[in-house]
């Protein structure tokens, strides 16, 4: 079945989907995105992930395209369109088409583009040997809470980690600490067991699924510190575990070579990864 993109008002063959090259989107990186997981057919978390699209939106000063609720329904058909189970439909809104000026030009109606996509089967021994990890210098600009289309930075992080035979690469401030993977939130547990992950601020994507796992993890009453972490501090950790839409909850077990705790998934993150599973089913 060929798959369908949504592309200002009309649902098309993704192979003949087409934007004018006068998009801003393509000349300067002025939109943003977010990417709302499918699970069992349906949207999860959808009220969450929208919350987080207006506020990019506002953020940028781009006009919302159309209503939440006429939205939600082109997401739905997508779902439907291209027959997605478990996966995931991206969504686009740029500022519009315009002759090339830096300025926000007058009097354009922005672009909205939606793709949807199947999630692939993880690589195999992935949650049975845990996911390695290397560190990089974090070298995006200085409002990462906002999700914008420029992903340069994250897309040569996530490149020097596959040339290293990684999975993901987490990214260390100018002051050594953590901020986060290059399209993950990072979390280690400590030698006492206690989670830490850095608090929302400008430093970092305001993860969703990492929402849902603090949501879970207050529910189980473990024990939790909001702030940041140094690299140092993840190599000595029990566990480490990354989470995302696409990835849930995935165990770390190596993180620049070296073994995290004895080297295998921990019981922490696999029963976080489970709860979660659980809670994206209903949510
Ligand atoms: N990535 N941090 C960054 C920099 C991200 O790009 C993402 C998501 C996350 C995790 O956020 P969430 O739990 O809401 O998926 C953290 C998306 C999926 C992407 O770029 O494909």
């Amino acid at each position: 079945m060929s798959r369908i993109a949504y592309v200002n008002g009309r649902y098309v063959p993704q192979s003949r989907a087409q934007v004018a090259v006068e998009d801003r989107g393509y000349l300067f990186s002025d939109g943003v995105y977010d990417v709302i997981p499918v699970h069992g057919g349906r949207l999860a978390f959808d009220e969450r992930y929208l919350d987080r699209l207006d506020r990019s939106l506002a953020e940028l000063k781009i006009a919302r395209p159309m209503s939440r609720a006429a939205l939600l329904q082109i997401m739905r058909e997508m779902v439907r369109r291209n027959d997605i189970r478990n996966g995931g439909v991206y969504v686009q809104v740029t500022r519009g088409v315009a002759p090339r000026d830096h300025k926000f030009p007058k009097g354009i109606k922005p672009s909205l583009v939606l793709m949807a996509k199947k999630s692939k089967a993880p690589p195999p021994d992935l949650l049975v040997k845990g996911a390695a990890i290397i560190t990089v210098p974090d070298q995006r600009w200085a409002r990462r809470d906002i999700k914008c289309i420029s992903l340069i930075a994250n897309v040569l992080a996530k490149q020097a980690a596959a040339e290293q035979g990684a999975y993901e690469a987490w990214m260390i401030d100018d002051d050594g600490m953590v901020t986060e993977g290059s399209s993950t939130s990072a979390w280690i547990a400590t030698a006492q067991g206690e989670l830490v992950t850095r608090p929302n601020g400008v430093e970092i994507l305001p993860g969703i699924t990492r929402a849902v796992v603090l949501d879970v993890v207050r529910e189980l009453g473990l024990a939790l510190q909001l702030r940041p972490f140094a690299r140092d501090e993840a190599y000595a950790a029990r566990e480490a575990f990354l989470t995302s839409s696409s990835n849930f909850v995935l165990p770390i077990t190596r993180i620049d070579r070296r073994p995290v705790g004895e080297g295998k998934p921990g019981p922490i993150a696999l029963r976080l990864r489970e709860a979660y599973l659980k809670a994206a089913r209903h949510g």
